[in-house]
């Protein structure tokens, strides 16, 4: 029996290369080696859109390809549309007595995305949403969690709740462990520590060639140098963050060269948008499949749906059982 790895996104828009690399890339490498379960976190994603549910449905199918086309196989790949699944609400309901205020206050990535929405009183349901969170992770009791750094605090308060869950109620609700990407956060193009739509600095999975020589050449680079004549500090400059995350392979080559005034950041600039454009373009073309197979996308999701229901209702009955939750 293969371990149960789930993980998500919030159907707010289009995935960007900073989800490519903190979470989907590893989802198609891991593929193989686990059952691998997809959620679509359109409930989640209301705790911040709730004015515009029409944008999150709209967006459920873009994330759906966004996830089929960077490779996730649709045979091994069950996606799911947390919605629909009220295992999830249920157990969230439960959970919710077990954590207290001031953990989910204290959450950091709580507060940054607070901080990020300009949210001064948060609601119940967005200060709530690692609650959440933590039901999507095991109401089908799922073994790991790829995730980027930000996740993490959401992970550690999922297996504190479930060892607490379990204690008390006898449950036997798997702790699920968490999987950091090997590469770290990457930064917007602009340099901000994030990216992200609201905050423009984003390059989407789905940018044109045309898009992503744009965007690379509004990046960042090293602000001190103002010709090509001054050896340039690529510890500071965006454009090397991104050749160390998507051009491995040329860093030491461009490393050295930047350092000696050898290569000036409008070629180096090209490189990188060559390189992305080249890593793209197998993505583009699923993507376009995809595209103009719309009711395969929609069945794919209604099946992995079907699929999480049959499990999350055996589990969310046996655990009722448990807690005495019965007629
Ligand atoms: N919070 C995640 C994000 O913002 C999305 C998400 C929802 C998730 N449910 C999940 C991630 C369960 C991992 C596991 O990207």
């Amino acid at each position: 029996m293969k371990k149960r790895i789930l993980t998500g996104d919030r159907p707010t828009g289009r995935l960007h290369l900073g989800h490519y690399v903190g979470s989907l890339k590893s989802r198609v490498e891991l593929q193989d080696e686990y059952e691998e379960f997809i959620l679509i976190a359109d409930v989640q994603a209301l705790t911040t859109h709730f004015e515009h549910p029409e944008l999150i449905h709209d967006s459920i199918y873009q994330v759906a390809i966004d996830n089929l086309s960077v490779g996730l196989d649709p045979e091994k790949t069950t996606m799911i549309q947390q919605s629909m699944i009220p295992a999830i609400a249920e157990l969230t309901i439960f959970y919710s007595m077990l954590v207290t205020v001031p953990q989910l206050s204290h959450n950091p990535t709580i507060k940054t995305e607070a901080k990020n929405y300009g949210y001064k009183e948060m609601t119940y349901g967005f200060l709530g949403y690692p609650v959440s969170q933590s039901a999507d992770i095991t109401f089908c009791n799922a073994h790991l969690v790829p995730v980027g750094e930000d996740q993490i605090p959401h992970i550690e308060m999922t297996r504190k709740i479930v060892r607490k869950f379990n204690d008390l109620y006898g449950t036997e609700i798997v702790e699920p462990e968490y999987k950091l990407s090997s590469v770290g956060r990457l930064c917007g193009i602009d340099g901000n520590a994030k990216m992200g739509k609201s905050l423009g600095n984003a390059i989407y999975l789905s940018d044109s060639p045309d898009e992503i020589v744009r965007k690379v050449k509004s990046g960042v680079t090293d602000t001190n140098r103002i010709s090509v004549k001054i050896p340039g500090r690529p510890e500071v400059c965006t454009i090397y963050k991104y050749h160390e995350a998507f051009n491995k392979e040329e860093c030491p080559n461009i490393e050295g060269m930047c350092k000696n005034a050898q290569i000036g950041c409008v070629a180096c600039k090209k490189l990188l948008a060559e390189k992305l454009n080249q890593m793209l373009d197998p993505i583009r073309e699923k993507r376009a499949y995809y595209e103009s197979h719309i009711d395969e996308v929609k069945e794919i999701v209604s099946e992995g749906t079907k699929k999480a229901n049959k499990i999350g209702n055996e589990n969310i009955a046996k655990i009722k059982e448990k807690m005495h939750v019965q007629m």
